[in-house]
């Protein structure tokens, strides 16, 4: 049996595979890692950029889909994940935690098993998609399911960090930001920097803070537009949310902990955040699904949902961050598409009709 440090992979060890180079290693000039410090890594990032030539057309302007459904464990989380946890390992942590909407859980969840550490996510009860469940649980992870929303999921979690040595790894943990912030290089790399515009959407507001950190540090200052969910829209409203309501269960999300580090990056950068309803996230989501090929969570469809309902703005160069894979949330996607199942008797007579048939 192999103790847990030794199955932590080095820097070294990890320059093993060539295919795919780990973001930490990638990018160790400008995060907060020296040579030889512990890395934790199943080889997220340097996640594709892939042209919308369907959204381009309907909104004039050149727009791509930085694709973070790419990452480990299907979201832009294990950006954060890698670090945070490799930051824990490094302090000696034996154990994360973390209040989630279900992919921060995810990942830790994962991150911590590669570590060989413990780790305990709080949930709301019955509010986060299936898919993510499965994950968390899968991993082994201490699920504690919440009679309470995310906010209070994440107040109880911050005041037990503060009492018990568990390393908190939601985005107010600051290598959370550090990794993510990563996205915004390979963005700006894979442009040569002639990004205009970014869309994101925005639940405790940790992305829109890190991209913009990212891109800062490059000397690059593109529009950040942020969107939020009608229903779940405290920095567009200026106050928090009590009963936050979407069906973007990711970003269900009333009082953001990056509130005023997101105000200052949507003022910032020439940029805003702006609502969307759930009838455009959802038409959002058809229509990548349907159009471009691409199946993402419904919250990161809010991003594609902003730049539809609100254009381009005359940027030319625009990039929608889709933040998580579809297959996160196999409820939502099956009540919401325009397909039917057709039943069908196993003979030939049934299945001319069942194909060819009159749809
Ligand atoms: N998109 C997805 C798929 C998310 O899971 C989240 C946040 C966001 C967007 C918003 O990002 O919070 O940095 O503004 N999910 C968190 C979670 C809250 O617990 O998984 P943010």
């Amino acid at each position: 049996m192999s103790t847990p440090t030794t199955r932590l992979l080095t820097v070294e060890g990890a320059a093993d595979t060539r295919t795919h180079v780990p973001l930490l290693e990638r990018y160790r000039q400008r995060l907060p890692f020296a040579p030889g410090d512990p890395l934790v890594t199943l080889q997220e990032g340097s996640t594709p950029l892939l042209r919308a030539p369907v959204l381009s057309e309907l909104v004039g302007a050149t727009v791509r889909l930085k694709l973070e459904g790419a990452n480990p464990t299907g979201s832009f989380k294990d950006r954060g994940m890698t670090c945070a946890v490799s930051a824990a390992v490094r302090e000696g942590a034996k154990a994360v935690i973390c209040a989630s909407t279900g992919n921060t859980a995810a990942s830790a969840a994962a991150y911590a098993a590669r570590a060989g550490i413990t780790c305990a996510v709080i949930v709301p009860e019955g509010r986060i998609a299936q898919g993510k469940m499965a994950q968390t649980l899968v991993h082994g992870a201490r699920v504690i399911e919440l009679k309470g929303n995310f906010d209070r999921a994440l107040e109880l979690v911050r005041e037990l960090t503060g009492a018990h040595p568990i390393v908190l790894v939601n985005s107010v943990n600051e290598f959370r930001i550090e990794g993510q912030k990563t996205a915004a290089f390979e963005i700006h790399e894979a442009l040569e920097g002639s990004l205009e515009a970014l869309c994101i959407p925005v639940g405790n507001a940790g992305n829109i803070t890190s991209y913009w950190r990212g891109f800062r540090e490059l000397g690059a200052a593109p529009r950040l537009w942020g969107f939020q969910a009608e229903g779940a829209a405290p920095l567009v409203l200026g106050k928090i949310v009590e009963q936050p309501e979407t069906v973007a269960s990711a970003i269900r999300i009333g009082n953001p902990v990056r509130w005023e580090d997101a105000m200052a990056a949507a003022t910032d950068s020439r940029g805003s955040i702006r609502p969307v309803s759930d009838q455009e996230i959802l038409a959002a989501f058809r229509l990548l699904a349907s159009k471009e090929g691409m199946f993402c969570e419904p919250a990161s469809a809010a991003s594609v949902a902003g730049l539809l309902k609100y254009g381009a703005d005359a940027a030319e160069q625009v990039v929608c961050v889709l933040t998580g894979r579809g297959l996160k949330d196999p409820e939502t996607a099956i009540a919401n598409n325009d397909g039917r199942v057709i039943p069908c008797a196993a003979e030939i007579g049934a299945i001319e009709e069942a194909v060819l048939g009159d749809p």
